[in-house]
């Protein structure tokens, strides 16, 4: 299957990444977003992106205007009916993506792979509710995407080899690196990531350590290149609590249990970086 043309869906921070590492490979890339500010905002992130890797010498200015030369937005889904592959990255709510899928789906090819960055939902059950179970399955990139080197993919019960070996392709041809997970709450990464964060924010809740001795406990004890509670703040609250809540109820074991402080940071809308506020304060 030859896979030339992106539809991505979802213009915020996974959705502008997976734009700009497809268009520095070489693929013809259309992003698609409700809101032209999310589109225009995307593009001015992947050129200060791509500027930092021309003035870091990881990718020349010729390398960069060709990749910006074959990004192209729009704000109509349908737009997207061509694309051999397709990369929802839209918010992390089933009802969202559910609603994208059933209307992107009439004006799809056949052959249209649909793919989603889900960082939990089962791909099955999306999956089940497609026209093309066994054309579907999860393409995980990890955030900030033009550095992480992982893509999750992730087969659904109904996903063919076809679509596997497809979109594994498509990951080579990036230079990154895939892990083949299989449809369980959560995956690999986000199985293992989130319950380690979830801790972290019970160590603080229970007053063990606080902010700062928690992030540069793992640091400097564990070498992770951000703390615990930067990261969740990296990743967003909002984020971190849904994943927990999947795995809580899908693996219906209390050792997943949200912690109770994680849950109140997230009603007070402190998200993390993108509302400048979170377990630490950028404002
Ligand atoms: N685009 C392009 N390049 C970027 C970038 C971006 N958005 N962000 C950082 N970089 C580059 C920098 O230019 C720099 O490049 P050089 O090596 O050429 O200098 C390099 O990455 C390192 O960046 P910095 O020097 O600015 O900062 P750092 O050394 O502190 O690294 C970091 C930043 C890469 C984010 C590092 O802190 C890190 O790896 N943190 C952990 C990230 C992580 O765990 N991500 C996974 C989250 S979980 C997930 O995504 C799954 C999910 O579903 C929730």
């Amino acid at each position: 299957m030859d896979i030339q043309k992106i539809g991505i869906v979802g213009a915020g921070q996974m959705g502008n990444g997976i734009a700009h590492v497809m268009a520095l490979a070489g693929y013809d890339v259309l992003l698609n977003d409700v809101s032209a500010d999310a589109l225009a905002k995307a593009m001015k992130t992947v050129t200060g992106n791509m500027d930092r890797q021309v003035s870091r010498e990881k990718i020349t200015a010729a390398e960069r205007d060709a990749a910006m030369a074959r990004i192209t937005t729009t704000q109509t889904l349908s737009d997207l009916g061509q694309s051999d592959l397709v990369i929802e990255a839209a918010t992390e709510r089933e009802t969202v993506k559910q609603a994208i899928f059933e209307d992107l789906i009439p004006h799809l090819k056949p052959t249209t792979i649909l793919t989603s960055n889900t960082s939990s939902i089962s791909i099955t059950r999306l999956a089940s509710r497609t026209d093309r179970p066994e054309k579907f399955m999860g393409f995980h990139f990890m955030n900030p995407v033009p550095v992480m080197q992982l893509v999750e993919l992730i087969r659904g019960i109904a996903t063919d080899k076809e679509t596997y070996d497809a979109c594994k392709a498509v990951v080579d041809r990036l230079g990154k690196t895939a892990a083949s997970a299989e449809d369980f709450p959560a995956f690999i990464v986000n199985r293992i990531l989130m319950p380690m964060i979830n801790e972290a924010v019970y160590t603080l809740y229970e007053g063990v350590g606080n902010v700062e001795s928690i992030d540069s406990s793992m640091k400097l004890g564990a070498n992770h290149p951000m703390g615990p509670l930067e990261l969740a703040d990296f990743i967003g609250l909002d984020t971190c609590l849904a994943i927990m809540n999947v795995l809580h109820d899908g693996l219906a074991d209390t050792k997943y249990r949200p912690c109770p402080l994680l849950t109140k940071y997230v009603e007070a809308g402190w998200l993390g970086r993108k509302t400048q506020r979170g377990f630490y304060d950028y404002r």
